[in-house]
């Protein structure tokens, strides 16, 4: 049944047996609260109900699995699985959810679509796959939140009418997980993917080695798993004490994914119009190579696998032509697995140390006229590229390998803030922008003392958000070199699937709507209350997600009285000193509170509906009390 304001007016014996149908059924429409946030939306008359009856027609083969994906995430949470169909034309059916190509690739490019709802059906239409499958991203936003609910069954599925246009303000858009400090299974990576697709992020650039794993079978060097994937498990030890690894010691913490698995996980990310990026990070952070194959360091010496931490002795030698052997054999073996045109070669915080001593790599600088180690790090990536480029690869490395100079045909990206960036657009090269002051998802997203031990110093949402990726200055070709914006999750302090989670939400659709959204369209109070609705849908997933915005942070005015915020504002907070959890019925905060004795703990909370929402702040002896470690007790 298809409910119709039109019908409404034409048939009055129906509109009393619909509204008393519709009251007994309780009608569930979804708030239209789309992240990341539409080019253009008019909200329309009425809502379609989406049935067993309800067929998903498609005009063309290459939006079937798009389809199916989407049959199947209906299908997870109702009683039915809309049926696909292929049809002749696109026209708009009654009852159904019809999807099209059409020519217009001037007005959707790869990825814009319109998706437009109305009582009767709802249409889809993109010049190219990938904006049919993000129109139905969309379109998963207009499903009440239950949809997300794992294993949950509702009987009726109602969509608003809406007619949107949309689509993205740039073409990369990116997050990075390290699977190298920690290696986390396929299925994990899946999920990753699937939070990616949601919001319409399409490069999910994997980080597969460093000093603490290689992460990559390599058939040609086997050591490379057999040894170079394996640790000592010092986990019960914090990642920065852990001792190095000692002959006789056993390593079994790791793993590796095989040929197989990183074709079944750059399928399912194909499938979802995204591009799996590897990154095999050289010539730093190279410890389990030289651990696997002592003749690529300098000295030939006997490394391990690091255990965590940092650790000097961690590069491959430049001045050896097995390295470039061995970078040859293994990118001739990996390269065909990744369809993505772009391989990071990694190329950040390079240790010199074992440069400056070795009697070969000092030979090589005086022999090519380099001026120093910088300049030799420089020559070992331009080699590389050739080598990349040679294999039909375009080289993408950290802002690291400006030094020295820039590889010809090099992308940067830039992490140590944007300099490195805005210096290689000058230089006319293309950047993606992940500056770890809005991008680094490994930071807390609120005040240390009140977040659980992962990750370190802060980065709130807020800031993720109000990130603007073109410079002020910038003319029109410089600004078209900024491809976009990536969200970096590096994995010292992170096990599992919880732990991501936990870190990559809800900061993760901050990041989305930066890469999606004109900086003009974005705003902070309007983002919050889309961002809420998608907190129930993260909910309805089990996510469990950073409250941190919600939690209460003090500060102090000039005269020293206690200033209590919360970062997502507009929350009433309630406190007590020096008494019980605060509630409701505690004290409301309105200004500035004296307290003349600071040994008496004030402990506030914001609350939402007359619940309390976020953690408990208490304040005492000048300081927040430390929710999750011992040093304040
Ligand atoms: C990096 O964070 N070292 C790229």
């Amino acid at each position: 049944m298809k409910l119709s304001i039109k019908h409404f007016f034409v048939l009055p014996a129906l509109i009393i047996l619909m509204f008393s149908s519709c009251s007994e059924k309780n009608i569930k429409t979804a708030e239209i609260d789309i992240i990341p946030k539409p080019v253009s939306l008019q909200k329309g008359e009425g809502v379609f109900e989406i049935d067993e009856d309800t067929k998903i027609l498609i005009t063309g083969p290459s939006l079937r699995k798009g389809a199916e994906i989407f049959s199947g995430i209906v299908s997870a949470s109702s009683t039915f699985k809309p049926e696909i169909k292929l049809t002749e034309d696109g026209s708009a059916k009654s009852g159904n959810i019809i999807i099209s190509l059409s020519g217009l690739s001037e007005k959707y490019g790869n990825e814009g679509y319109s998706l437009d709802v109305t009582p009767d059906n709802i249409t889809i239409e993109a010049a190219a796959p990938a904006g049919a499958f993000y129109g139905l991203q969309t379109l998963r936003q207009l499903f009440p939140p239950e949809l997300e609910k794992k294993g949950g069954k509702t009987e009726e599925w109602y969509v608003p009418a809406v007619k949107i246009f949309d689509k993205p303000e740039f073409k990369w858009r990116g997050q990075l997980l390290d699977v190298s400090r920690h290696f986390f299974p396929v299925e994990v990576l899946k999920m990753e993917i699937d939070h990616l697709s949601r919001y319409k992020m399409n490069v999910f650039h994997l980080h597969l080695t460093d000093d603490q794993g290689w992460r990559i079978e390599v058939k040609s060097y086997p050591k490379l798993t057999e040894i170079g994937a394996w640790r000592v498990d010092y986990n019960d030890l914090p990642w920065w004490k852990r001792p190095p690894q000692k002959p006789g010691e056993k390593a079994t913490y790791g793993g590796y994914y095989t040929q197989d698995q990183i074709r079944e996980i750059v399928q399912y990310a194909a499938d979802r119009f995204i591009n799996i990026l590897p990154e095999i990070d050289v010539p730093g952070h190279s410890q389990a190579i030289i651990a696997s194959y002592p003749e690529l360091s300098c000295d030939e010496g006997k490394y391990f696998v690091a255990t965590g931490g940092v650790f000097k002795d961690n590069t491959i030698c430049p001045a050896k032509d097995v390295t470039y052997e061995f970078l040859r054999k293994v990118f001739e073996e990996i390269f065909p697995l990744f369809p993505f045109q772009y391989f990071h070669i990694g190329g950040d915080e390079c240790n010199k140390l074992q440069w400056e001593k070795s009697p070969a790599c000092q030979q090589l600088i005086r022999k090519e006229g380099l001026k120093d180690e910088k300049g030799l790090q420089s020559y070992f990536i331009t080699k590389v590229e050739k080598i990349i480029n040679g294999l039909g690869k375009k080289m993408i490395g950290w802002d690291e390998i400006l030094q020295g100079g820039l590889a010809p045909n090099a992308t940067v990206m830039s992490w140590r803030g944007e300099k490195g960036g805005i210096k290689s657009v000058k230089m006319e090269h293309d950047v993606v922008m992940t500056p770890n002051n809005f991008c680094y998802l490994d930071l807390k997203q609120g005040d240390p003392a009140l977040e659980p031990p992962y990750g370190y110093s802060k980065l709130w949402i807020s800031k993720a958000y109000s990130y603007e990726l073109i410079p002020k200055s910038f003319n029109r070709e410089e600004s078209d070199r900024i491809l976009g914006v990536q969200g970096n999750l590096w994995s010292e302090s992170l096990q599992n699937e919880r732990d991501i989670n936990y870190m990559l939400f809800p900061r993760l659709l901050a990041i989305a709507e930066v890469g999606w959204t004109p900086k003009k369209n974005r705003h902070w109070d309007d983002f919050v209350k889309r961002l809420e609705y998608n907190l129930i849908r993260l909910k309805n997933l089990g996510i469990v997600y950073a409250p941190s915005m919600y939690n209460v942070n003090v500060t102090k005015d000039k005269s020293g009285k206690i200033i209590l915020s919360t970062e997502r504002g507009g929350l009433p907070i309630h406190y007590t000193i020096n008494g019980p959890e605060p509630s409701v019925r505690s004290e409301l905060y309105s200004e500035p509170i004296f307290i003349s004795d600071t040994t008496k703990a004030l402990k506030a909370a914001a609350f939402h509906d007359g619940k309390r929402i976020g953690r408990i702040t208490t304040y005492v002896n000048g300081k927040i009390k430390d929710l999750y470690s011992d040093k304040d007790k």
